[in-house]
C-alpha cells in the first residue's frame, strides 16, 4: 500500500539516535523530504549520513535544544525555506529521569517539565502556520506508557508524561479545525541509546550480556511480549499515523509497548 508520503515534508525531533534515527530513515525509504535536529551536530549528521540511500537533498540536519524557542524557530524556518512546506511534525527528542519522588531535586523536576513541555510547544507553535496550510498537516508526540501508568523509579518523567497526553488532547481539540491531526506514540521500555546508556552504567553484574540484562528487565516489568521493542518497532507506528491514509485519526494514543500497560 503506497503510504502518500512521497515528496510529504516532515520534521522530526532527536534523529540522532532511536526512535528518531529509525523514523528518519523509515521516512526517507518512503520518499518524504525530511528536516531533523539534535543538540549534537555531529552526531547526528554522521548518524543520518551513514544511512542506506542516505540522499542530502532530501534532507536537512540542524543543530537545534528543543527547550529553547529561538533554536526551534531558527530550524522550523530553515526546515520550510529548505523545502517549501512543512506537513507533518514529529516531537519526538527527549530523554528520562530515573529517579524516584524523594532522590529528584526540585530543580530536577523543573527541567523535567521544561523537556517534556516545551519539546511539544515550541515546534508546535513554530510550525501551526505550516502545518495549516497543508492538506494532510499532522503531529505525532512520542511519548510513554508512563503518561497512563506511573512508575515510581521515574516520578518525574511519569508525572510530566501525563501531563504532556493531556496537552495532546487539547491540542488536537485546537488544531484540528485548522486540518491538523495531532496523535501520541505511548512507548514502553524500547532497545535504543537511553536503555544501553543504562546498561553500561549498570552497577550490579558486570558479567551479564546485553540480551541477559534487558530479558531480566523484561521479566520485572511484566513486559507481555516478554523483551524490548526495537526503534523500527515504533517507527512504523508513527510513519503509519503520519501518513494522509490515517485522515480520520486525530486525538488518540497507541501503545507500542509489547502489553506492558495494565489499563483497559
Ligand atoms: N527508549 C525508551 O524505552 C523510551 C520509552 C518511553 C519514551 N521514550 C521517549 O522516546 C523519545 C526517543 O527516545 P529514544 O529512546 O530514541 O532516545 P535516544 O536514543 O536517547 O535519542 C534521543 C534523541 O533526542 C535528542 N535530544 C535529546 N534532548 C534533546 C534536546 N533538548 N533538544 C534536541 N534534541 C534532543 C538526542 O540527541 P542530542 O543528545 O544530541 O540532543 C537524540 O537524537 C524520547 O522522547 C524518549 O523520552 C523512550
Amino acid at each position: 500500500m503506497d503510504l502518500e508520503l512521497t515528496d510529504r515534508v516532515i520534521v522530526v525531533t532527536g534523529g540522532s539516535s532511536g526512535v528518531g534515527l529509525a523514523l528518519v530513515d523509515d521516512l526517507l525509504s518512503c520518499g518524504a523530504r525530511v528536516a531533523t535536529c539534535a543538540r549534537d551536530l555531529d552526531r547526528l549528521e554522521a548518524a543520518t549520513s551513514a544511512l542506506d540511500g542516505h540522499d542530502p537533498g532530501r534532507l536537512l540536519t540542524m543543530a537545534c535544544d528543543v527547550r529553547l524557542a529561538d533554536q526551534v524557530d531558527r530550524f522550523i524556518a530553515a526546515a520550510h525555506e529548505r523545502f517549501g512546506a512543512i506537513d507533518g511534525l514529529v516531537n519526538n527528542a527527549g530523554q528520562s529521569l530515573m529517579r524516584g519522588f524523594a532522590d529528584t531535586a526540585f530543580d530536577e523536576w523543573m527541567s523535567e517539565f521544561e523537556l517534556k513541555f516545551a519539546g511539544v510547544i515550541h515546534p508546535v507553535t513554530a510550525a501551526r502556520n505550516y502545518l495549516a496550510a497543508s492538506d494532510a498537516g499532522v503531529v505525532v508526540n512520542v511519548n510513554a506508557v508512563l503518561a497512563r501508568q506511573p512508575e515510581p523509579r521515574l516520578a518525574a518523567t511519569s508525572a510530566a508524561r501525563a501531563g504532556l497526553l493531556n496537552l495532546t488532547r487539547t491540542l488536537a481539540s485546537d488544531l484540528g479545525p485548522e486540518g491538523i491531526r495531532v496523535n501520541s506514540v505511548l512507548l514502553g521500555l524500547i532497545d535504543t541509546g537511553q536503555w544501553r546508556r543504562r546498561f553500561v552504567q549498570r552497577g550490579d553484574d558486570l558479567e551479564q550480556s546485553w540480551e541477559e540484562w534487558s530479558a531480566a528487565i523484561a521479566a520485572d516489568r511484566g513486559i507481555t511480549l516478554g523483551r524490548l521493542g526495537t526503534a523500527r518497532e515504533v517507527s512504523y507506528v508513527i510513519t503509519m499515523l503520519l501518513s494522509p491514509r490515517a485522515s480520520y485519526v486525530t486525538g488518540t494514543s497507541i501503545d507500542v509497548a509489547g502489553g506492558v500497560g495494565r489499563y483497559v
